[in-house]
């Protein structure tokens, strides 16, 4: 019987994702690729050979499919948590679109990205503004557009509240142990737990209303401990808030998900905050503000190379048969420019000290070179430090190659600057989403979630697809499944 209930439950669900994404097929004009479990690099080299002339500009191919498949694997792992997708990682407005379909809040920064979001139509109610430094101006937009979900970490951020916002529900964010993140953000965010409890007195003397706690461990997280933690921690606010009388209702437990490999994989991220979420915040509203975790996989950047250069270089001196100084042995480099770079896409690199991966993309019919050289990436524009990877073995690339990059859809367009002028990019859309394909996994990981749990029974939940999140548990529908 309840497995009978878990099928169908899934099969509303992916019939919903179903029907957004064959909204955006159309919108987008996506290429259907459906016999893939993800994208090919063979698939990319077709589309990239539907261009009349070779491209100027470097190309993105985005997967809408693999964010659906994203949300499918969020829902597995975390059923009764709501992701606020952070928009700054990525606002491309496929993603925008395909999230707001399939039921997910945002977490916005400014009034652009609240703006935005608006736009397509989403209610404030999917808003939370998670930026805990909250500019005056910020407040008084999202006062006017009844954006109520807001998060702050000082005094001063809960004065400004009372003064240009007295109608909000506050969710104050604690400081995390981010020491195992890439980008760590404790060093400027978070209260500590003697600074949350002094917060509690200001807001309950300001009325100002607090409903939360939040917290981020950073982002690029390798611990799924610091999550642990993060949650234990919140509880203590949590009970504090509650003693001075705040009717608690939403633990948020911020970003740090993984969005494609990483030392750390998503379920091994998520098992254990879902048992510390059960264990210390049974029945409660959680939600999450995951980034990279839905945009980084659906994006490839495809670049071309469009200068080329064999460097020569000797630095020693040598001592010939004669006796003489002469030239030492010579290492040959083979330096290539891009059409994208550290201005544009890989400001990753600095910003959110990414690895980035370049993999050869044959044309289609052309046969690479297959001897390997020292190589050297680098960008478009004027400037040395424009260096995308150096001193590589790489094979050898002529003038028009192809020069592939998958994981590029997290913080990448968002932070491009349009330095020296190179700023445009093409965008080819496809969707890997085979409806099919996702019912049996879902079947099958269903059991594997029990496996893990070791309770021989897993809890499946998700989202109506009008989730205008007054109460996101009530919007939640939960099916148990036995395995
Ligand atoms: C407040 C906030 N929430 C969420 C995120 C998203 O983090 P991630 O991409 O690691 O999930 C960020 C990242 O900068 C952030 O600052």
């Amino acid at each position: 019987m309840r497995d009978k209930m878990t099928l169908s439950y899934s099969n509303m669900l992916l019939e919903n994702d179903l029907k957004v994404i064959q909204k955006l097929e159309k919108k987008y004009n996506a290429i259907p690729l459906k016999g893939d479990v993800d994208l090919q690099t063979t698939d990319i080299a077709k589309l990239m050979g539907m261009f009349a002339e070779p491209p100027e500009d470097p190309v993105y191919v985005i997967d809408i499919g693999k964010m659906v498949k994203q949300m499918v694997l969020w829902r597995q792992y975390l059923p009764n948590v709501k992701p606020f997708y952070a928009v700054k990682c990525n606002g491309n407005p496929a993603l925008i679109d395909l999230l707001t379909g399939m039921g997910c809040g945002f977490d916005c920064a400014s009034i652009k990205e609240s703006q935005t979001i608006l736009d397509c139509g989403v209610s404030a109610e999917r808003i939370l503004l998670a930026n805990p430094s909250l500019p005056i101006p910020l407040l008084q937009f999202a006062r006017e557009h009844g954006i109520q979900k807001v998060v702050a970490d000082c005094e001063a951020g809960l004065q400004k509240i009372h003064v240009h916002h007295p109608g909000a529900k506050v969710i104050i964010r604690i400081v995390t142990d981010d020491s195992a993140s890439v980008c760590q953000f404790s060093c400027k965010f978070g209260a500590s737990l003697e600074t949350a409890f002094s917060l509690l007195k200001v807001a309950k003397n300001l009325s100002v209303d607090v409903i939360g706690v939040s917290f981020h461990v950073g982002s690029g997280c390798g611990d799924p401990n610091a999550f642990v933690k993060a949650v234990q921690a919140a509880n203590v606010v949590w009970r504090e808030a509650r003693s001075h009388g705040f009717h608690m209702q939403i633990l948020d437990i911020g970003g740090g998900f993984p969005g494609s490999e990483a030392a750390v994989s998503f379920p091994e991220i998520a098992v254990p905050v879902q048992r510390a979420i059960q264990e210390y915040f049974p029945g409660v509203v959680v939600i999450a503000e995951p980034g990279r975790f839905f945009s980084a996989a659906s994006h490839t950047l495809i670049t071309t190379v469009v200068n080329k250069r064999v460097i020569r270089k000797s630095d020693e001196i040598a001592v010939d048969a004669s006796g003489n100084n002469t030239l030492g042995p010579v290492r040959e480099e083979c330096q290539y420019y891009l059409n994208d770079g550290v201005y544009q896409s890989f400001n990753c690199l600095f910003f959110d000290h990414a690895k980035v991966t370049p993999i050869p993309l044959p044309r289609q019919s052309q046969v690479l070179s297959t001897s390997t050289h020292t190589s050297t990436f680098f960008g478009p524009t004027c400037d040395g430090l424009d260096c995308i990877a150096r001193g590589i073995s790489f094979i050898e690339l002529e003038l028009g190659d192809w020069v592939l990059f998958p994981n590029m859809g997290a913080y990448t367009v968002a932070a491009a600057s349009p330095f020296n002028g190179y700023y445009k990019w093409n965008y080819i859309y496809v969707n890997t989403f085979d409806v099919h394909r996702e019912r049996e996994l879902l079947l099958r990981n269903v059991r594997k979630v029990s496996t893990i749990t070791g309770r021989g029974r897993a809890t499946v939940i998700g989202f109506k697809s009008k989730a205008e999140t007054v109460n996101v548990a009530e919007e939640a529908l939960l099916v148990m499944a036995e395995s």
